[in-house]
């Protein structure tokens, strides 16, 4: 591997790439003051030669960690063929590579899309087709139109997926969105029950939202949610994004339970870092697609489907499932030990190597405090620590973990409590003090 050259240690002042990212970025982003520069592994290094055990993944991405010999392998010899060609013509992966999906998840077909917002558009398209075809077939003249979605959901930024994001300030600041999106309270079949009728095309869920702090979606809310899209002609929508392809030890979350959505999102770990993501579908919804009503210029290149090919079959090669099993175990057990040990955690959730930990305090110094000691985290929604290491993670790694993780907690300043911010981070117990 080569190595970028580290001259003398630059400070945030001094470093002309950050005083270029401050002057001419969009201000999207608040981020440390250190430049990342490469990766190996589970670990990550930043500019000044700086190593982190890197529990975030870029967000689920890297689920094979970074610089895996078989990806590499398999970019050098793609781009040296070609990188991109047009989906006016065929390439050599994008087909073996919808085989592969429809086996995984047990869908019939697949549209690549470059990200996972750009797959939960197309759904919305997807839905509002199938739904607005349905209810033609039906003989019913009733406006098909509207989408449900979680509170607390988040699927993206593009118009589609803000519209079916509940986090306010997400999708006020861009209003009007796109018409007909309502929230459901999380895993509350009443108020599922009372807001689905005839004039809803799709309910999009994530099957264990991510974002919005590691809560899976319960089975009756699941199969009630199926149900009734079924009785209304409308499409289920599992959003599997970040919880998909192998996060939970299954291939993907929903296989937990006994019905199947209509429509799988994924993206993220996909093609091991290369954006691309897919909407797959059932034959009956499908067949409602014809050639022009939806496309891409990027979507499913050659080079990102042959990587992605590569990343199922290095899940499959290195039994990579059992590992997610295995450690994920192993390693909420050892979070579970630290709650005991400090009170300020308030709660350990989650499957596989998809784990959020629960404060009773806000969660960005921890964050902080864990880039200090060589440790990448992150924080959603003020509270919750969320950890999505690489499949490849090994038992010494778990540990070194548990150590760096313990000593972060252990040192790092409290400050507002979740009771003092009067904001509660946990959507069921939101949907309850609705309720009461
Ligand atoms: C569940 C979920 N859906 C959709 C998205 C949007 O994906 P992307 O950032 O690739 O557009 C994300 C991104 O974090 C996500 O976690």
């Amino acid at each position: 591997m080569r190595k970028p050259k580290q001259g003398p240690a630059k400070t945030a002042k001094s470093d002309s790439r950050l005083l270029d990212a401050e002057k001419f970025l969009l201000p999207t982003y608040k981020r440390p003051s250190v430049v990342m520069t490469h990766g190996r592994g589970a670990y990550v290094y930043d500019a000044a030669g700086k190593k982190y055990l890197d529990f975030l993944g870029g967000i689920a991405v890297n689920a094979l960690g970074h610089a895996h010999a078989r990806i590499v392998k398999v970019i050098r010899r793609e781009a040296a063929c070609a990188i991109h060609l047009s989906n006016l013509f065929h390439n050599a992966y994008q087909g073996p590579l919808a085989r592969k999906l429809a086996a995984w998840s047990g869908m019939d077909r697949v549209f690549f899309s470059n990200s996972g917002t750009e797959a939960i558009d197309g759904a919305m398209k997807l839905a509002r087709l199938f739904g607005r075809q349905a209810n033609e077939a039906a003989g019913t003249t009733v406006k098909k139109h509207r989408f449900l979605a979680l509170e607390n959901s988040f699927h993206g930024r593009t118009f589609g997926a803000i519209s079916v994001t509940s986090t306010e300030k997400y999708r006020l600041p861009f209003a009007p969105v796109v018409p007909g999106a309502e929230f459901v309270r999380f895993n509350d079949v009443a108020d599922l029950e009372a807001k689905f009728d005839d004039t809803v095309c799709g309910i999009l869920l994530e099957t264990i939202q991510g974002e919005g702090g590691i809560y899976p979606v319960s089975e009756v809310f699941w199969n009630r949610a199926r149900s009734l899209a079924t009785e209304h002609r409308a499409v289920l929508i599992a959003d599997e994004i970040q919880c998909g392809l192998g996060r939970t030890g299954r291939f993907f979350a929903y296989q937990k339970f006994s019905s199947k959505p209509d429509i799988v999102l994924i993206a993220k770990p996909l093609a091991a870092g290369l954006p691309l993501g897919a909407i797959l579908t059932t034959e009956e919804v499908a067949l409602r697609v014809s050639p022009g009503i939806h496309g891409t210029t990027f979507g499913g290149g050659p080079l990102a489907c042959a990587v992605a090919l590569e990343f199922l079959k290095i899940v499959e090669d290195e039994k990579l499932l059992e590992n997610i099993c295995t450690l994920g175990a192993e390693l909420r057990e050892g979070l579970t030990k630290l709650a005991a040990k400090f009170g300020f955690i308030r709660e350990i959730r989650g499957e596989g190597l998809m784990i959020g930990v629960e404060l009773s305090v806000e969660g960005a110094p921890f964050v902080s405090g864990a880039i200090e000691r060589g440790l990448l985290i992150n924080c959603t929604h003020d509270f919750t620590l969320r950890l999505l290491p690489p499949f490849i993670i090994t038992r010494a790694q778990v540990r070194e973990f548990l150590r760096l993780f313990e000593l972060v907690l252990a040192t790092t300043p409290q400050q507002a409590s979740a009771s003092d911010s009067g904001k509660s981070a946990n959507p069921e117990r939101v949907a309850l003090a609705a309720v009461r």
